[in-house]
Protein backbone atom coordinates (compact mmCIF):
# COMPACT_ATOMS: atom_id res chain seq x y z
CA UNK A 1 0.00 0.00 0.00
CA UNK A 2 1.35 3.09 -0.85
CA UNK A 3 1.07 5.81 1.74
CA UNK A 4 -2.07 7.99 2.35
CA UNK A 5 0.39 11.14 1.92
CA UNK A 6 1.66 10.03 -1.14
CA UNK A 7 -1.86 9.28 -2.76
CA UNK A 8 -2.86 12.62 -1.79
CA UNK A 9 0.49 14.34 -2.89
CA UNK A 10 -1.45 16.60 -5.49
CA UNK A 11 -4.43 17.31 -3.10
CA UNK A 12 -2.85 18.79 0.25
CA UNK A 13 -0.67 17.75 2.82
CA UNK A 14 -2.10 14.85 5.43
CA UNK A 15 -1.40 15.53 8.93
CA UNK A 16 -1.39 13.86 12.27
CA UNK A 17 -1.50 15.39 16.22
CA UNK A 18 1.12 14.05 17.88
CA UNK A 19 2.80 13.85 21.36
CA UNK A 20 5.96 13.01 22.62
CA UNK A 21 4.74 9.24 23.21
CA UNK A 22 3.45 8.35 19.35
CA UNK A 23 6.38 9.88 17.90
CA UNK A 24 7.69 6.70 19.30
CA UNK A 25 5.11 4.17 19.53
CA UNK A 26 3.19 5.48 15.90
CA UNK A 27 7.13 6.20 13.98
CA UNK A 28 6.43 4.00 11.13
CA UNK A 29 2.79 5.10 10.32
CA UNK A 30 3.55 8.47 10.78
CA UNK A 31 6.46 8.18 8.19
CA UNK A 32 4.66 6.34 6.26
CA UNK A 33 1.26 8.24 5.24
CA UNK A 34 1.41 11.59 7.24
CA UNK A 35 4.04 14.67 5.90
CA UNK A 36 2.46 17.05 8.41
CA UNK A 37 2.10 17.11 12.00
CA UNK A 38 0.97 19.51 14.84
CA UNK A 39 2.00 19.46 18.82
CA UNK A 40 -1.39 17.78 20.41
CA UNK A 41 -0.56 20.13 23.45
CA UNK A 42 3.42 20.73 23.40
CA UNK A 43 3.54 24.02 21.91
CA UNK A 44 -0.01 25.75 23.64
CA UNK A 45 0.96 28.66 25.82
CA UNK A 46 0.95 26.69 29.36
CA UNK A 47 3.53 23.64 28.11
CA UNK A 48 5.63 26.40 27.13
CA UNK A 49 5.33 29.05 29.11
CA UNK A 50 3.46 28.12 32.65
CA UNK A 51 5.93 29.95 34.74
CA UNK A 52 6.63 33.89 33.60
CA UNK A 53 9.65 34.03 31.48
CA UNK A 54 10.08 30.36 32.39
CA UNK A 55 9.75 28.99 28.65
CA UNK A 56 10.53 24.78 28.27
CA UNK A 57 10.63 23.46 24.89
CA UNK A 58 11.95 20.08 26.11
CA UNK A 59 9.07 18.07 24.49
CA UNK A 60 8.84 20.73 21.81
CA UNK A 61 11.82 20.29 20.41
CA UNK A 62 12.35 16.35 20.36
CA UNK A 63 8.85 16.62 17.84
CA UNK A 64 10.58 19.21 15.60
CA UNK A 65 13.76 17.15 15.54
CA UNK A 66 11.61 14.13 14.64
CA UNK A 67 9.65 16.66 12.22
CA UNK A 68 13.70 17.86 11.09
CA UNK A 69 14.59 14.09 10.68
CA UNK A 70 11.61 13.02 8.44
CA UNK A 71 10.98 16.03 6.54
CA UNK A 72 7.93 16.47 7.75
CA UNK A 73 5.98 19.96 8.03
CA UNK A 74 4.81 21.34 11.06
CA UNK A 75 1.97 23.23 11.77
CA UNK A 76 2.24 25.83 15.02
CA UNK A 77 -0.47 25.29 17.85
CA UNK A 78 -2.07 27.84 19.61
CA UNK A 79 -0.36 31.11 20.38
CA UNK A 80 -3.72 32.61 21.88
CA UNK A 81 -6.82 30.38 23.38
CA UNK A 82 -8.55 30.48 26.20
CA UNK A 83 -7.74 26.90 27.79
CA UNK A 84 -4.77 25.45 28.30
CA UNK A 85 -3.37 28.97 29.12
CA UNK A 86 -1.79 29.46 33.00
CA UNK A 87 -3.34 32.16 35.28
CA UNK A 88 -0.71 34.41 35.67
CA UNK A 89 -1.02 35.54 31.68
CA UNK A 90 -3.92 37.50 32.84
CA UNK A 91 -3.04 38.45 36.77
CA UNK A 92 -2.71 42.18 37.62
CA UNK A 93 -2.65 43.10 34.12
CA UNK A 94 -3.89 45.87 32.58
CA UNK A 95 -4.50 45.69 28.19
CA UNK A 96 -0.78 46.90 27.65
CA UNK A 97 0.94 43.94 30.48
CA UNK A 98 -1.66 41.93 28.86
CA UNK A 99 -0.02 42.36 25.00
CA UNK A 100 3.12 42.96 26.35
CA UNK A 101 3.11 39.24 28.14
CA UNK A 102 0.91 38.19 24.36
CA UNK A 103 3.83 39.91 22.27
CA UNK A 104 7.28 38.33 24.12
CA UNK A 105 5.31 34.91 24.12
CA UNK A 106 4.69 34.85 20.95
CA UNK A 107 8.35 36.53 19.70
CA UNK A 108 10.26 33.57 21.79
CA UNK A 109 8.20 30.76 20.85
CA UNK A 110 7.61 31.68 17.25
CA UNK A 111 11.15 32.52 16.49
CA UNK A 112 12.13 29.32 17.89
CA UNK A 113 10.58 27.20 15.51
CA UNK A 114 10.02 30.05 12.63
CA UNK A 115 12.22 27.72 10.46
CA UNK A 116 9.91 24.81 11.07
CA UNK A 117 6.72 25.75 11.74
CA UNK A 118 5.35 26.78 8.21
CA UNK A 119 2.11 27.96 9.76
CA UNK A 120 0.33 28.83 12.70
CA UNK A 121 -2.84 28.85 14.40
CA UNK A 122 -2.83 32.27 15.75
CA UNK A 123 -5.83 32.04 17.66
CA UNK A 124 -8.05 29.47 18.37
CA UNK A 125 -11.69 29.37 20.03
CA UNK A 126 -12.75 32.94 19.94
CA UNK A 127 -15.89 32.79 18.69
CA UNK A 128 -19.37 32.24 20.48
CA UNK A 129 -21.06 29.18 19.75
CA UNK A 130 -24.38 30.08 20.57
CA UNK A 131 -26.19 33.03 21.28
CA UNK A 132 -26.14 36.90 19.37
CA UNK A 133 -22.21 37.30 20.71
CA UNK A 134 -19.67 36.44 18.02
CA UNK A 135 -16.89 36.71 20.45
CA UNK A 136 -16.78 33.84 23.39
CA UNK A 137 -16.26 36.12 26.56
CA UNK A 138 -12.67 35.08 28.00
CA UNK A 139 -9.67 37.13 30.10
CA UNK A 140 -8.31 38.13 26.49
CA UNK A 141 -11.45 40.13 25.37
CA UNK A 142 -12.10 41.29 28.77
CA UNK A 143 -9.04 42.64 29.44
CA UNK A 144 -8.02 43.91 25.35
CA UNK A 145 -11.31 43.84 24.17
CA UNK A 146 -13.22 42.45 21.30
CA UNK A 147 -10.14 43.50 18.82
CA UNK A 148 -7.69 41.36 21.01
CA UNK A 149 -7.79 39.01 17.74
CA UNK A 150 -6.43 42.18 15.61
CA UNK A 151 -3.34 42.61 17.90
CA UNK A 152 -2.64 38.93 17.94
CA UNK A 153 -2.81 38.51 14.12
CA UNK A 154 -0.28 41.99 13.85
CA UNK A 155 2.24 40.61 16.45
CA UNK A 156 2.49 37.60 14.47
CA UNK A 157 3.09 39.07 11.21
CA UNK A 158 5.72 41.34 12.27
CA UNK A 159 7.49 38.34 14.53
CA UNK A 160 6.96 35.45 11.34
CA UNK A 161 6.71 37.57 8.35
CA UNK A 162 6.70 34.29 6.15
CA UNK A 163 4.28 31.80 8.08
CA UNK A 164 1.04 31.44 6.59
CA UNK A 165 -1.66 32.69 9.92
CA UNK A 166 -4.97 30.92 10.82
CA UNK A 167 -7.66 31.34 13.05
CA UNK A 168 -9.08 28.20 13.94
CA UNK A 169 -12.15 27.14 15.35
CA UNK A 170 -15.20 24.34 15.91
CA UNK A 171 -18.14 23.82 15.23
CA UNK A 172 -17.22 24.89 11.86
CA UNK A 173 -20.00 23.96 9.98
CA UNK A 174 -22.75 24.72 12.10
CA UNK A 175 -25.12 27.59 12.10
CA UNK A 176 -24.83 30.23 13.25
CA UNK A 177 -21.43 29.67 14.11
CA UNK A 178 -20.15 29.57 10.64
CA UNK A 179 -21.71 32.18 9.30
CA UNK A 180 -19.46 34.10 12.38
CA UNK A 181 -16.73 32.71 11.37
CA UNK A 182 -17.12 33.79 8.24
CA UNK A 183 -17.78 37.24 9.12
CA UNK A 184 -15.00 37.96 11.90
CA UNK A 185 -12.41 36.58 9.22
CA UNK A 186 -14.08 38.31 6.37
CA UNK A 187 -13.67 41.72 8.70
CA UNK A 188 -10.21 41.22 9.56
CA UNK A 189 -9.66 40.99 5.89
CA UNK A 190 -11.24 43.91 4.51
CA UNK A 191 -9.37 45.76 7.72
CA UNK A 192 -5.74 44.60 6.34
CA UNK A 193 -5.19 42.15 9.20
CA UNK A 194 -3.15 39.84 8.18
CA UNK A 195 -4.65 36.32 8.23
CA UNK A 196 -3.70 33.83 5.56
CA UNK A 197 -6.87 31.34 6.35
CA UNK A 198 -8.96 29.52 8.35
CA UNK A 199 -8.36 26.51 10.17
CA UNK A 200 -11.58 24.10 10.66
CA UNK A 201 -10.93 21.61 13.36
CA UNK A 202 -13.74 18.60 12.28
CA UNK A 203 -14.59 17.06 15.44
CA UNK A 204 -17.22 15.39 14.24
CA UNK A 205 -18.92 11.99 14.35
CA UNK A 206 -20.45 9.35 12.08
CA UNK A 207 -23.68 10.83 12.59
CA UNK A 208 -23.02 14.13 12.17
CA UNK A 209 -23.00 16.89 10.53
CA UNK A 210 -24.35 15.84 7.39
CA UNK A 211 -22.78 16.16 3.96
CA UNK A 212 -25.09 19.19 3.31
CA UNK A 213 -23.68 21.37 6.07
CA UNK A 214 -20.39 20.42 5.21
CA UNK A 215 -20.89 21.25 1.31
CA UNK A 216 -22.43 24.45 2.05
CA UNK A 217 -19.83 25.46 4.86
CA UNK A 218 -17.04 24.66 1.91
CA UNK A 219 -19.02 26.90 -0.13
CA UNK A 220 -19.19 29.66 2.06
CA UNK A 221 -16.02 29.75 3.62
CA UNK A 222 -14.28 29.36 -0.28
CA UNK A 223 -15.84 33.06 -0.52
CA UNK A 224 -13.21 34.31 1.50
CA UNK A 225 -10.42 34.00 -0.74
CA UNK A 226 -7.93 32.81 2.12
CA UNK A 227 -6.38 29.54 2.60
CA UNK A 228 -8.29 26.64 4.10
CA UNK A 229 -7.25 23.81 6.58
CA UNK A 230 -9.05 20.54 7.95
CA UNK A 231 -6.94 21.02 11.50
CA UNK A 232 -8.02 18.20 13.81
CA UNK A 233 -10.07 15.64 12.39
CA UNK A 234 -11.59 12.84 13.92
CA UNK A 235 -14.94 11.11 13.36
CA UNK A 236 -16.26 9.36 17.16
CA UNK A 237 -18.20 6.44 16.65
CA UNK A 238 -20.91 7.81 19.17
CA UNK A 239 -23.34 10.69 18.84
CA UNK A 240 -22.55 13.55 20.69
CA UNK A 241 -25.01 13.16 23.29
CA UNK A 242 -25.04 9.57 23.82
CA UNK A 243 -22.60 8.56 27.06
CA UNK A 244 -23.09 4.73 26.23
CA UNK A 245 -19.78 2.51 26.37
CA UNK A 246 -19.17 -0.04 23.85
CA UNK A 247 -17.57 -2.97 24.10
CA UNK A 248 -16.11 -2.83 20.25
CA UNK A 249 -17.69 -1.13 17.58
CA UNK A 250 -19.58 -3.06 14.98
CA UNK A 251 -19.51 -3.70 11.18
CA UNK A 252 -22.09 -1.93 10.44
CA UNK A 253 -20.45 1.28 12.94
CA UNK A 254 -17.08 1.11 10.89
CA UNK A 255 -19.04 1.03 7.35
CA UNK A 256 -20.54 3.90 8.49
CA UNK A 257 -17.58 5.53 9.47
CA UNK A 258 -16.12 4.64 6.18
CA UNK A 259 -18.27 6.15 4.33
CA UNK A 260 -18.59 9.43 6.44
CA UNK A 261 -14.85 9.45 5.77
CA UNK A 262 -14.90 8.46 2.19
CA UNK A 263 -17.71 11.30 1.35
CA UNK A 264 -16.09 14.10 3.38
CA UNK A 265 -12.56 13.31 1.68
CA UNK A 266 -14.47 13.62 -1.78
CA UNK A 267 -15.57 16.96 -0.96
CA UNK A 268 -12.01 17.81 0.56
CA UNK A 269 -10.74 16.96 -2.78
CA UNK A 270 -13.07 18.61 -4.80
CA UNK A 271 -11.76 22.15 -3.04
CA UNK A 272 -7.79 20.95 -3.11
CA UNK A 273 -7.24 24.72 -4.81
CA UNK A 274 -8.05 26.03 -1.55
CA UNK A 275 -7.80 23.18 1.10
CA UNK A 276 -3.84 23.26 2.28
CA UNK A 277 -3.67 20.47 4.91
CA UNK A 278 -5.90 17.76 5.88
CA UNK A 279 -4.94 17.14 9.86
CA UNK A 280 -6.07 14.08 11.68
CA UNK A 281 -6.04 14.51 15.55
CA UNK A 282 -3.96 11.27 16.42
CA UNK A 283 -2.41 8.91 14.48
CA UNK A 284 -3.97 5.30 15.20
CA UNK A 285 -7.10 4.09 17.71
CA UNK A 286 -5.31 3.35 20.56
CA UNK A 287 -4.07 7.11 21.57
CA UNK A 288 -7.44 9.43 21.44
CA UNK A 289 -8.39 12.29 23.21
CA UNK A 290 -12.29 10.90 22.44
CA UNK A 291 -11.05 8.09 24.67
CA UNK A 292 -11.33 10.74 27.58
CA UNK A 293 -14.04 13.21 26.00
CA UNK A 294 -16.65 13.76 26.95
CA UNK A 295 -16.72 10.45 28.78
CA UNK A 296 -14.08 9.47 30.57
CA UNK A 297 -11.99 6.36 30.04
CA UNK A 298 -14.83 5.61 27.26
CA UNK A 299 -12.89 3.55 24.37
CA UNK A 300 -13.86 5.29 21.12
CA UNK A 301 -12.41 4.42 17.15
CA UNK A 302 -12.11 8.17 15.42
CA UNK A 303 -9.54 7.67 13.28
CA UNK A 304 -8.19 5.81 10.38
CA UNK A 305 -5.95 2.99 11.78
CA UNK A 306 -6.95 0.35 14.72
CA UNK A 307 -5.78 -0.26 17.72
CA UNK A 308 -3.22 -2.90 16.11
CA UNK A 309 -2.35 0.03 13.34
CA UNK A 310 -3.59 -1.39 11.27
CA UNK A 311 -5.57 0.53 8.03
CA UNK A 312 -9.30 0.46 9.21
CA UNK A 313 -11.74 0.46 6.14
CA UNK A 314 -12.15 4.18 6.35
CA UNK A 315 -8.52 4.42 5.20
CA UNK A 316 -8.84 2.11 2.31
CA UNK A 317 -11.73 4.26 1.47
CA UNK A 318 -10.33 7.83 1.49
CA UNK A 319 -7.15 5.95 -1.28
CA UNK A 320 -9.84 4.62 -3.35
CA UNK A 321 -10.75 6.91 -5.82
C1 LIG B 1 -9.46 21.66 20.75
C2 LIG B 1 -8.05 22.22 20.65
C3 LIG B 1 -7.02 21.14 20.51
C4 LIG B 1 -7.30 19.97 21.41
C5 LIG B 1 -8.68 19.46 21.15
C6 LIG B 1 -9.01 18.27 21.98
O1 LIG B 1 -10.03 21.36 19.57
O2 LIG B 1 -7.88 23.14 19.63
O3 LIG B 1 -5.77 21.67 20.82
O4 LIG B 1 -7.14 20.34 22.74
O5 LIG B 1 -9.57 20.49 21.49
O6 LIG B 1 -7.96 17.46 22.25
Amino acid sequence: MIGLKDKYQSYFKIGAAVNTKTIETHADLIKKHFNSITCENDTKFGSIQRHKDNFNFTKADKIVQFARDNKIAMRGHTFTWHNQTPDWVFENVDKNGLLDNLKTHMSILGKRYEQDFYCWDVVNEAIEDKSDLYYRKSPWTEIIGEDFMDYAFRFAREILPNTDLYYNDYNEVEIPKRDKIYEVVKSMKDRGIPIDGVGLQCHWSIYHPSLDLIKSAFEKYSKLGLKLQITEMDVSVFAHDNLDKLEKPSEKILELQAKVYGDVFAIFREYKDIIDNVTLWGVADDATWLDDFPVLKRKNWPLLFDEQHQPKEALLRIMDF
